[in-house]
């Protein structure tokens, strides 16, 4: 199959790149005892799964199919979608967590393995404001800030906030939106101070050097990044030990799910970001893009990859009717904010 083949061409290259080892560079440990708490790991999961979901009225009224187990007594407070650059996040109350989620979903066009080819090449092209000799992704980090992401998220949470009372804030996100959650959670724990935030990702790509995951371990202690088995996407873009102060390195903390001998284990990390115990024992010629997409069971692709922008402006325009048609206006004051070649449009139910 053509997606084996590239991904092992993609082994091949980082087999060559990596193969010599040196002293590691630690990331500084600000660890405030951060429990990994495994059911809080089986509903947040749940939440960046169904921000996949294309059927945005079914999103919205929290009707889809994703949209229930853990998760059903979340209330959506603000549905965010990008259409020209394929991103979609929502903003909502989980009231059972009494907590604000935040869930991005990834921009991946039509081919995640084109996607993750790329990875490989990212460049540590932006120093990362206000942080000395913090470098990271300028493409990850645009996605966020300098969409309409940053923007519609930071002030829906902010609208939640004034609702519900200071309430903390969980951001989660899988892959490519999983990198754009770890800028945000890092964006609302500046904002809102450190105890309020708390970020969850699933198989997310390196998205900065070692200064900058020292940065974020301090701004966002309570940080879990979750990596199944033989996920290639958390290896990239590649670190290289022996080049640790110069490459892009993860920020704490890795928690481990192996299921490769039929007993899942769940292994707690240590705080360097990159502890060597962990997934990175593994050969690089045994990862996979297979393990990307179920994460504790749960499926992380979207329901209809092929046609990302297509479906999203149909989407978009059933949505529209569906908001005109007043069925679902009468809800609770949740905001809707779609942006279309460049010009954004709000839409603000009310009673
Ligand atoms: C991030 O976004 C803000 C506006 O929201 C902008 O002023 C700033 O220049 C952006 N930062 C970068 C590095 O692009
Ligand atoms: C899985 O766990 C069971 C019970 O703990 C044990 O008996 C079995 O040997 C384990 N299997 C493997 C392959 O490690």
């Amino acid at each position: 199959m053509e997606r084996w083949r590239r991904v092992s061409v993609l082994a091949m290259a980082l087999l060559l790149l990596s193969a010599c080892h040196g002293a590691e560079f630690s990331v500084k440990n600000h660890d405030q005892s951060l429990i990994y708490d495994h059911t809080l790991a089986k509903t947040i999961v749940e939440y960046a799964s169904a921000v996949y979901m294309t059927d945005l009225t079914a999103l919205y009224t929290w009707t889809c199919s994703r949209c229930n187990d853990l998760t059903q007594d979340f209330e959506m407070r603000s549905l965010i979608v990008d259409v020209e650059n394929c991103l979609q996040a929502f903003v909502g109350v989980a009231h059972n967590l009494n907590s604000i989620i935040v869930a991005i979903r990834g921009t991946q066009e039509n081919s995640v393995q084109n996607w993750i080819k790329d990875l490989i090449w990212k460049q540590l092209d932006l120093s990362y404001p206000n942080m000395p000799n913090a470098k990271v992704h300028s493409g990850f980090f645009s996605s966020y800030n300098n969409t309409i992401l940053r923007l519609a998220i930071t002030s829906a949470v902010h609208k939640a906030r004034k609702t519900y009372g200071d309430i903390g804030v969980i951001v989660t996100g899988h892959s490519m939106g999983g990198a754009m959650a770890a800028f945000c959670a890092l964006d609302l724990a500046i904002k809102l101070g450190s105890d309020n935030v708390q970020l969850m990702t699933f198989g997310q790509p390196r998205v900065g050097n070692a200064v900058f995951a020292s940065y974020f371990a301090k701004y966002v202690p309570n940080t879990i990044r979750l990596v199944h088995g033989h996920d290639i996407v958390p290896h990239l873009p590649p670190y290289f030990s022996f080049l640790s102060k110069l490459t892009y390195h993860h920020f704490p903390r890795e928690v481990w799910i192996d299921d490769s001998d039929g007993n899942t284990t769940e292994q707690i990390c240590d705080a360097s970001g990159e502890d060597p115990n962990c997934c990175r024992c593994l050969s690089i010629l045994s990862l996979s893009i297979q393990d990307h997409f179920t994460y504790l069971g749960v499926d992380m692709e979207s329901d209809d990859w092929s046609t990302c922008r297509i479906i999203t402006a149909q989407s978009v325009e059933r949505l529209r009717k569906d908001l005109a048609s007043n069925i679902i206006m009468t809800k609770h004051d949740a905001d809707v904010s779609i942006v279309e070649n460049s010009v954004q449009t709000d839409w603000s139910s009310s009673r």
